[in-house]
């Protein structure tokens, strides 16, 4: 007969309700791939009599997850609450001290405590895993924690967070507008309880630190982070970068260098045609560029119940099967504290200008860029309307420093009708 794992749940919405469900549906295929039988003992929830489309009959309830989390006959605790300074934190806190692994979904807790918890749970003896808290169903802290990890990674690059894609490829595909997307996203049940979650760049903030840590063998550095969400990007912006061939994107994008660790969630440009650019809706895609591999890209749902539930399901079952690999892929006391540093990888940058109507004012612009030595690669005027000439500029590859030169100087000629419009091009 085979041995049982026995599993506490916390959190039963849609992606612990998904667990549960895969877990009976699947439970054959599971054990045979496993060689235990994993059994969901207890669970809970803040509220109990809510319709979710499965029976709790079978499962003991405990009114608080702090006591499931320590039960004596639980195993293994999968914390699916969310959250990072409420009863996740001490539930997660409270199974590690009790002894038992941990599988989380979540980003927030991790992006803030995750050099603590990790050493908690090395040193208490237990495994703690996170595939579900970076892009859904894709398996890249698998990717970045096993199968790269002799490789060298020079830079993590992703699309993260589904939301911020759908709205920019519906702002695109529509020619509507931020405030009427962000309704359709908020209609469709896709917005996080919070937004400024999705929509200010954190989640995807979150998702980033994460796999930073594990690519570049650092601590998890959320607050040396820069962050900025979608909120600035207009369809203008969005029309006219396809038109330069380019597509706006929600990034996150960790590269290590001399000067420290440099990590960014910012809307960027990225080629049309690239794999990031051709991402659409709420999909996830993650680079992953190792100096051997060259670019590795995982791409799938990054949300949803079915495929984040599948991702806490192959947790679940690389700690049935003994796998004792280190949270972040080494242990915690190993992993560097580094300097974080602002952008050191010079770019290329999209410029929208709106000029003043009048003989040889490109020629003083373009003296504007030539004399911070930022070298212009396309240039574009829009023809004129009422309010000036509309003006696009795609630089060569250049430092963010020299850039804002060039900006100083451009705002100093007078010529700029409005604040320019800066956003970074990144190779997809
Ligand atoms: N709100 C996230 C997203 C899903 O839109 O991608 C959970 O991480």
């Amino acid at each position: 007969m085979r041995e049982t794992m026995n599993i506490g749940v916390a959190g039963l919405g849609t992606v612990g309700t998904s667990a549960i469900k895969l877990l009976e549906e699947n439970s054959e295929l599971i054990a045979a791939r496993c060689g235990k039988h994993l059994h969901v003992k207890a669970v809970c929830a803040r509220t109990r009599g809510k319709p979710r489309g499965i029976s709790l009959e079978g499962f003991d309830w405990v009114e608080d997850a702090t006591l499931l989390a320590s039960r004596p006959d639980i195993d293994l605790f999968v914390e699916l609450i969310g959250g990072h300074d409420n009863t996740a934190k001490a539930a997660v806190e409270a199974a590690i001290n009790a002894g038992k692994h941990v599988v989380t979904a979540n980003k927030a807790l991790l992006a803030i405590h995750g050099n603590a918890i990790a050493k908690m749970a090395e040193d208490a003896g237990v495994t703690l895993r996170f595939e579900a808290a970076v892009a859904g169903g894709i398996p890249v802290v698998k990717s970045l924690t096993e199968s790269l990890a002799g490789e060298r990674i020079r830079r993590v690059l992703g699309v993260m967070n589904g939301t911020c894609n759908f709205i920019l490829t519906r702002m695109e595909s529509n020619g509507s507008s931020y405030e009427e997307t962000f309704a359709e996203a908020d209609k469709l049940g896709y917005l996080e309880s919070d937004p400024d979650l999705d929509v200010g760049g954190i989640d995807a903030g979150h998702k980033l630190a994460l796999l930073s840590s594990i690519a570049f063998g650092t601590q998890v550095d959320f607050a040396g982070m820069d962050i900025e969400g979608i909120k600035r990007i207009s369809i203008t912006d969005i029309e006219l970068a396809r038109d330069m061939g380019y597509r706006v994107k929600l990034l996150g994008v960790a590269r290590m260098s001399d000067s420290g660790l440099e990590q960014r969630t910012e809307p960027c440009l990225v080629p049309a045609n690239s794999p990031l650019g051709r991402v659409e809706n709420a999909t996830n895609i993650v680079l992953l560029e190792g100096e051997t591999t060259g670019p590795v890209y995982l791409m799938g749902a990054g949300a949803g119940g079915g495929p984040t539930a599948a991702a806490v399901i192959g947790d679940i079952i690389d700690i049935a099967r003994g796998r004792t690999i280190s949270t972040f892929g080494q242990p915690a006391s190993t992993l560097k504290k580094v300097a974080s540093t602002r952008s050191s990888a010079e770019l290329a940058w999209y410029i929208r200008l709106l000029l003043v109507d009048q003989p040889g004012v490109l020629a003083r612009i373009a003296a504007a860029f030539g004399d911070a030595n930022v070298s212009i690669n396309r240039l574009r005027q829009y023809g004129h309307d009422e309010n000036g000439a509309p003006v696009l500029i795609v630089t060569h590859h250049t430092q963010r420093e020299q850039l804002n030169h060039s900006l100083n100087a451009v705002r100093k000629t007078g010529l700029s009708l409005r604040e320019p419009v800066a956003i970074r091009i990144e190779d997809g």
